[in-house]
């Protein structure tokens, strides 16, 4: 393919996914620095929860880890595939009403690895954003493999107009150094940082009550302050949270009562604040371009 060619075909992809995305309202990524502290689980809990304001089928998960995609796992998805059409590809739908894509879809099995190297793994990422039917979605909640590569790097560049990123950590001082790679990331890339969660915050005893802060504890609040940007809360350690994953049916649903649902909705609560100052922010900015405008047009008078 010459260079204009495929200059092209990359204004036309970008076309699509602009058009594909002006029909969804927020759009929220989640990342760290650091594998295994709870980016998945935190993606899908929050999706749950707003699934639960009365947002059924408005909601949609996009899975960009696309070398080890947990999502339809946790979701209660494993084991679906998806087939295109000629007008795109209809994401699965999970029990709670979530729509959801993941390269897991598009695997022959669970067992198949994805060995891809950045070009590819963008590819596939613009063709989630363009390429599925979402509909109106209220919110598209984004999980990315941990680090701040190829996929990270994709979904900022080809959703500049992104409401921002939630950022997971552990408390330990290993995970907190590595956070702060993920806040330069999302400041150079011009993404807003929304806030820092501190999941697997201590761990209460089941059989006699005792608290361990088995990974410390207070490292997110403390790398928040360092670094200048909101502390959204903390989830403790709770197996029931890795049980209700492992069955594919999200904890804030499944126990709405518990300590972790009630710590996970104050984080909800924190990110709704964030979007309706966003929300404010941008009605202010209107006006006054309006009133600008306006300005402008009496002076030509
Ligand atoms: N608060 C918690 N209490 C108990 N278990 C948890 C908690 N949060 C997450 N887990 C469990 O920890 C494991 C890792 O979580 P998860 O897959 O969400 O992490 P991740 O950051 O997405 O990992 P990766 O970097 O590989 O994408 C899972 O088995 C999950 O069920
Ligand atoms: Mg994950």
């Amino acid at each position: 393919m010459n260079k204009k060619s495929f200059e092209n075909q990359q204004k036309e992809q970008q076309r699509r996914i602009k058009d594909a995305m002006l029909k969804v309202k927020h759009k929220i990524a989640v990342i760290s620095g650091k594998g295994g502290v709870g980016k998945s689980t935190v993606t899908v809990n929050l999706a749950a929860a707003f699934v639960t304001h009365e947002l059924h089928g408005k909601i949609g998960i996009l899975d960009a880890d696309i070398t080890g995609p947990c999502v339809p796992k946790i979701l209660g998805l494993k084991g679906e595939h998806l087939q295109g059409g000629p007008a795109g590809i209809a994401p699965a739908v999970s029990p709670y009403g979530i729509k959801a894509t993941s390269m897991a879809f598009f695997l022959p099995s669970d067992e198949s690895p994805v060995i891809w190297r950045g070009p590819l793994k963008m590819k596939a990422i613009q063709q989630f954003l363009s390429d599925i039917i979402w509909g109106d979605l209220e919110f598209l909640f984004i999980d990315l493999p941990p680090g701040t590569g190829d996929e990270p790097l994709s979904i900022m560049q080809l959703l500049p107009e992104m409401d921002g990123v939630v950022i997971v950590t552990i408390p330990s001082e290993v995970s907190q150094e590595v956070v702060k790679k993920a806040v330069s990331f999302s400041r150079k890339l011009n993404v807003p940082i929304i806030g820092i969660v501190e999941n697997m915050s201590g761990f209460v005893c089941p059989e006699c009550g005792a608290e361990y802060d088995i990974f410390g504890s207070g490292g997110g609040q403390k790398i928040a302050d360092d670094l200048g940007v909101p502390f959204l809360g903390k989830i403790p350690i709770d197996p029931q949270v890795c049980e209700d994953s492992d069955r594919g049916t999200p904890f804030v649903l499944e126990h709405p009562d518990s300590k972790s649902t009630k710590a996970f909705m104050e984080i909800v609560e924190k990110i709704e604040g964030f979007l309706k100052n966003e929300t404010r922010r941008n009605e202010v900015d209107d006006s006054s371009n309006k009133d600008k405008s306006l300005h402008l047009n009496e002076e030509e008078k």
